[in-house]
């Protein structure tokens, strides 16, 4: 299983036959390096409305004729965008032909320009026999400990740009609750409000029986 950060939120699962991206914030990031023509997937996983997370989740759809598996409410502003999505709820699992994803809670806002769009989550996959958890935008909850028991996860992807969800501190207090094999710095460094200095997150896990890892705009890491 290859994993892929394309900066922000925005990560590519590819997997034996299948790939999947998740939150495809693309054309109007600045950090990013790929543009959504260039995105081959089965699959869009979007986490809440917000802009930097929707993206181009339609364009990569409409390309790829691919499904958006995002929260119910969010979902049907994907079908009304005339995108094929697949919706879900918090606590429901699903198999799809690439693998197997679960929604988690956030504690956050979803919304688009139409207003309201549900709940955000977070999503617990897995691929390849391998388990990812990506945290969507939230602040520290202590139900990180559940999903922590419930799933072994290989890799944890947390945000750490505080203001809009956890810091690095309380990203630090996520691992712990999470326990994964190898934790991922996400949605930092887009924004004025958001800049941290991601080296820091590495060093507050040495120690920890969890792995730091900083994956550059654009690199990959093979599981
Ligand atoms: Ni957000
Ligand atoms: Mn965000």
């Amino acid at each position: 299983m290859k994993i892929t950060y394309h900066s922000h939120s925005c990560f590519q699962l590819e997997g034996n036959n299948h790939s999947l991206i998740i939150d495809p914030f693309l054309t109007d990031n600045p950090l990013s390096k790929i543009t959504p023509a260039e995105i081959k997937v089965d699959a869009i996983l979007v986490t809440h409305g917000h802009f930097d997370h929707v993206g181009d989740a339609v364009e990569i759809s409409r390309r790829n004729k691919a499904t958006i598996i995002a929260p119910f409410e969010l979902a049907n502003y994907f079908q009304d965008k005339g995108a094929e999505s697949h919706p879900m709820h918090i606590g429901g699992a699903y198999a799809f032909p690439f693998g197997r994803v679960k929604l988690t809670i956030a504690h956050h806002g979803s919304t688009t320009e139409s207003g309201a769009v549900g709940n955000p989550c977070g999503f617990v996959v897995t691929i390849d026999g391998k388990t990812i958890y990506h945290a969507g935008d939230t602040g520290l909850f202590m139900d990180m400990k559940l999903i922590g028991e419930l799933n072994a996860i290989d890799v944890a992807l947390l945000p750490i740009g505080d203001n809009f969800t956890m810091g690095i501190s309380d990203a630090l207090k996520a691992v712990e609750f999470l326990n994964p094999k190898m934790a991922i710095p996400m949605h930092y460094n887009t924004f004025d409000v958001i800049m941290q200095d991601p080296a820091h997150f590495v060093e507050g896990l040495q120690g920890s029986p969890t792995k730091g890892v900083v994956l550059e705009v654009g690199e990959s890491l093979e599981l």
